[in-house]
């Protein structure tokens, strides 16, 4: 029995998503511990001491409704297979099984117990998605978004920034970071799940993770928009924010990005050309029928005298402004040159300001909780009695 527990133990040890929390010797240590741990799944044995895997079965079935069963025995006899059906079992595994026999049925009765329960999902909490977006480049995006997220990760919140510009992406240099891993090794994988994802993340110091663009542009066409979706379906239950920077185009690629987001912060300047583009920008978003109410005006190097103003700007796009970020070109350029965050260097300076309202405005409407559980749903603990 202790080397059935450890040939399971040693099957289970690679899978990221099965995590055994605990293993007990009979049905009643088993009982014990199930009361204690509440694990999703039990693997029980038919043939214990004390009391039986059948006999603990059926006390589980009555007392833990929520926690799933899977029998293990040598018999393969329909008998055996029906009384532990009988009992409230979930799934049969006839030993000797293998790794994936295994796995499959953990998944199986897992997915099967979660499909009943939408509910779950619907508590379960999400990264927002917040997109900084802009049909011109030199607006800021880059800037803004590396600012945004170094500001919301050095407050403890978990935070992953990719950067989408695939094509000529700045967010390693501007973070002073060697792009080792970027993006392309995800694109190339024969799996995207979260192992794979952490795997090619950058750790920045202040907290900050990053998932880096390609190295050159050549490379960009390999990312396709269904990496960047399988991507987000792997991360966005264990990060509270994911913020994108965006090339200025508005091509598949970023409308996958755009409709998976809970907020797009437009950003314009107070140039013409910004508000000709933005302008366009918005029309087609509608003629598409974009959901309008994500949209967020930024506007960026705010500076006075310049012939157009906040209001100009907000009557001609007929859009608020939701945020201000003032014109303040030696930290802009300093900070960049030293591939250093200016809300992180300089957070007393009116740009760093303006960026750290901007992110207490964002955690302020946020109504997520903290991710600790919500890897749960994705983990299914285990425990064993045999
Ligand atoms: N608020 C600001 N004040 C002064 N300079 C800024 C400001 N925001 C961005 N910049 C500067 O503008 C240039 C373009 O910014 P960047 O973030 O690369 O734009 P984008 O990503 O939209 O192409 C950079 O040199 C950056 O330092
Ligand atoms: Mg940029």
């Amino acid at each position: 029995m202790d080397e059935l527990r450890s040939n399971v133990r040693r099957m289970l040890n690679n899978q990221d998503n099965i995590r055994i929390v605990g293993e007990a010797r009979d049905g009643r240590e088993t009982i014990q511990m199930v009361q204690e741990l509440q694990p999703h799944i039990v693997l029980m044995d038919i043939n214990m001491p004390e009391l039986d895997g059948l006999k603990a079965t059926e006390i589980l079935a009555k007392d833990f409704p929520n926690i799933q069963t899977v029998i293990m025995s040598i018999q393969s006899e329909q008998e055996y297979f029906r009384r532990a059906m009988k009992a409230g079992a979930k799934d049969f595994l006839v030993k000797p099984f293998s790794t994936s026999d295994l796995v499959d049925t953990i998944q199986n009765v897992f997915n099967r117990w979660l499909k009943d329960r939408p509910e779950l999902f619907a508590n379960e909490p999400r990264a927002e998605i917040l997109t900084f977006f802009a049909t011109k480049g030199g607006v800021g995006k880059t800037t803004l978004a590396v600012n945004l997220a170094a500001s919301l990760a050095s407050r403890g919140k978990k935070i992953l920034l990719i950067d989408a510009s695939l094509q000529f992406g700045d967010v390693a240099i501007t973070l002073n970071q060697p792009a080792k891993k970027t993006i392309t090794n995800l694109a190339e994988a024969p799996e995207i799940t979260l192992a794979e994802v952490e795997k090619n993340l950058i750790k920045h110091e202040c907290g900050l993770d990053l998932l880096l663009a390609p190295k050159e542009p050549a490379l960009a066409e390999m990312v396709k928009s269904e990496h960047l979706l399988k991507i987000l379906d792997a991360v966005t239950p264990v990060y509270q924010y994911i913020i994108f920077d965006t090339p200025p185009n508005i091509t598949e690629k970023e409308l996958a990005i755009l409709d998976r987001s809970n907020l797009v912060l437009l950003v314009a300047t107070l140039e013409i050309s910004s508000l000709k583009n933005t302008k366009i920008c918005l029309k087609t978003f509608n003629d598409i029928n974009f959901d309008m109410s994500k949209i967020k005006l930024i506007l960026n190097k705010e500076i006075p005298n310049v012939g157009i103003g906040k209001q100009d700007l907000e009557a001609g796009l007929a859009i608020p402004v939701y945020a201000t970020v003032p014109m303040e070109s030696e930290i802009a350029q300093r900070s960049l040159n030293q591939g250093e965050a200016f809300v992180l260097k300089s957070p007393t300076s009116a740009i760093a300001r303006s960026i750290i309202a901007m992110a207490d405005s964002i955690v302020g409407g946020d109504k997520t909780q903290e991710t600790g559980k919500s890897a749960i749903l994705k983990i299914k603990d285990l425990l064993f009695g045999s």
